[in-house]
């Protein structure tokens, strides 16, 4: 076998690995393992192509390797797991900017070192522009996406006039350069520029109309377009797991952010173009005053003490207060006394997807213990508590009650058809969607006000005094 041919095989593997890779990260309980086989697949792809002859200099690569990885690590390190959408979208951004950047090397090096060859065929001159355009609208909307998240700019939609037909005509100029540049390549290194300036601004005017609260599903359209980007790269390098791999984040992007659509009961062009969470609807205390009823840990302690079945509702709020240990504490405390005890996972709950099933189970909660909330709502009238923690808009009875509700439709967790609720957070306020929740002000709804951690420890020592 020569070194090509040795080379294909080992992107066959890796391509292979990414597959499974993928297909092991749709369940909680692989996950971990299926991130180590798609990493695994990505070493085998990079040693692979590193083998190739004609690749630059391995000094400069090995120094590229190790000033990335140092940055990758201390970054993954530091960052806290409610700031991961922002982590997520910067290194987006850059994978968008990688493919950019492949595209213009591969134009720079057709035009002027190897004139006249058939890097500037029209098949690979679509490749190349394409590449360049989605790379660039990925790289400055993940930039615009990671601002708005980590409250570097407001995060409400930036609304103007003429807004729509503007980004438009981007969009119609772009393909039109698009075109005209893959017909004749050579023709100006200034429509090659122009194009690259009119990703950039095309990704930030995309962005800056979508609300902060939109932001994890931009994000998810974003990841998918820097596969597709990817994808673009590996046509112009003939880089066939390149190809693969692109083609792979480019679908899995988009069937999340399907996923996450649904499961706010949104088309994915309302979440792109309708401007959500500029204009909000009536805030905690806006409204009428209406009655809330708080209670202490110790009043809460009686109620969740006498509970035969609890089902516990994680939110952001969770996330926030780092309260997950605490949380599963109470959990083995309230079932070591006889009480059935249920985590009901909403597929938003949190920033990101999946945000409360990493953080249950780094605290070591069964899987078998969460459940769906189209499986636990047909049962909840029978619940004796819902334990509510850091949750609001994901328990907000106006989704299904309320037509006029901004969030009417969506899906949520029936906590107010419970024999009791409790719902533990620090203040009336609002939550993302920055509307009001009327399951505060029910009769069958107490108020523990707090920061979760402080009073779900309060709880578990009230539980462990009268053990
Ligand atoms: P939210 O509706 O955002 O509510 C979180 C609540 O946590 C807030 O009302 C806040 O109230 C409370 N909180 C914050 N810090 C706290 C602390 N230290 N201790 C106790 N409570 C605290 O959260 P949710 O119910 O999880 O809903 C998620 C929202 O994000 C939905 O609107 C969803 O559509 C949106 N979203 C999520 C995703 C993904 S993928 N997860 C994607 C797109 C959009 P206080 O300030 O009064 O404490």
């Amino acid at each position: 076998m020569n070194r090509a041919s040795l080379v294909e095989s080992a992107y066959i593997a890796s391509a292979v690995l990414f597959i499974i890779g993928l297909k092991m990260l749709a369940s909680a309980r692989t996950a971990k393992r299926g991130n180590l086989v798609s990493a695994v697949a990505m070493l085998i792809a990079i040693v692979a192509t590193l083998w190739v002859r004609g690749i630059v200099s391995y000094p400069l690569i090995l120094a590229g390797l190790a000033i990335g990885g140092a940055i990758g690590a201390v970054a993954a390190r530091r960052v806290e797991m409610t700031a991961m959408p922002q982590m997520v979208a910067v290194l987006n951004g850059f994978g968008g900017l990688a493919s950019l950047l492949v595209g213009w090397a591969e134009y720079h090096r057709a035009l002027h070192v190897l004139p006249g060859s058939a890097a500037l065929s029209v098949p690979t001159m679509v490749s190349t522009y394409l590449a360049v355009l989605i790379g660039g609208v990925t790289f400055t909307g993940s930039l615009v996406a990671y601002a708005k998240l980590a409250e570097k700019i407001d995060g409400r939609p930036i609304l103007f006039r003429g807004q729509k037909p503007i980004n438009a005509a981007l969009l119609a100029a772009s393909l039109l350069i698009l075109v005209v540049g893959s017909l004749a390549p050579g023709s100006t290194y200034g429509l090659f520029l122009l194009a690259v300036g009119l990703s950039f601004v095309l990704g930030i005017l995309a962005v800056i109309p979508i609300g902060g609260a939109d932001m994890p599903v931009v994000i998810s359209l974003l990841n998918s377009y820097s596969g597709l980007a990817a994808c673009a790269a590996g046509f112009i390098i003939a880089n066939t797991v390149l190809i693969v791999a692109g083609c792979l984040v480019g679908a899995s992007g988009l069937i999340l952010t399907q996923i996450m659509c649904k499961a706010m009961n949104r088309s994915l062009s309302n979440v792109l173009f309708s401007g959500f969470g500029a204009a909000k609807g009536p805030q905690a205390g806006e409204g009428e005053k209406r009655e809330v009823h708080p209670i202490s840990a110790e009043d809460a302690y009686y109620l969740l003490e006498s509970a035969r079945s609890v089902v516990v509702v994680p939110g952001y709020g969770m996330a926030v207060a780092q309260a997950q240990h605490v949380v599963r504490e109470l959990g083995d405390l309230l079932e070591s006394k006889g009480c059935e005890v249920k985590y009901a996972i909403h597929p938003v709950a949190g920033r990101m997807p999946g945000h409360m099933n990493v953080l249950l189970a780094e605290a070591n909660v069964s899987y078998d213990k969460l459940v769906e909330p189209g499986d636990v709502n047909p049962l909840m009238a029978a619940v004796d508590v819902v334990l509510v923690i850091g949750a609001n808009d994901v328990v907000n009875p106006a989704a299904k009650e309320d037509p006029s509700s901004p969030i009417f439709g969506m899906p949520v967790i029936h906590a107010d058809e419970a024999k009791a609720c409790i719902v533990l957070k620090r203040s009336m306020a609002s939550g993302f969607a920055g509307i009001e929740n009327p399951l505060f002000f029910k009769e069958n709804t107490r108020m523990l006000f707090g920061d979760a951690k402080a009073t779900v420890a309060a709880l578990v020592s009230q539980l462990k005094e009268t053990e």
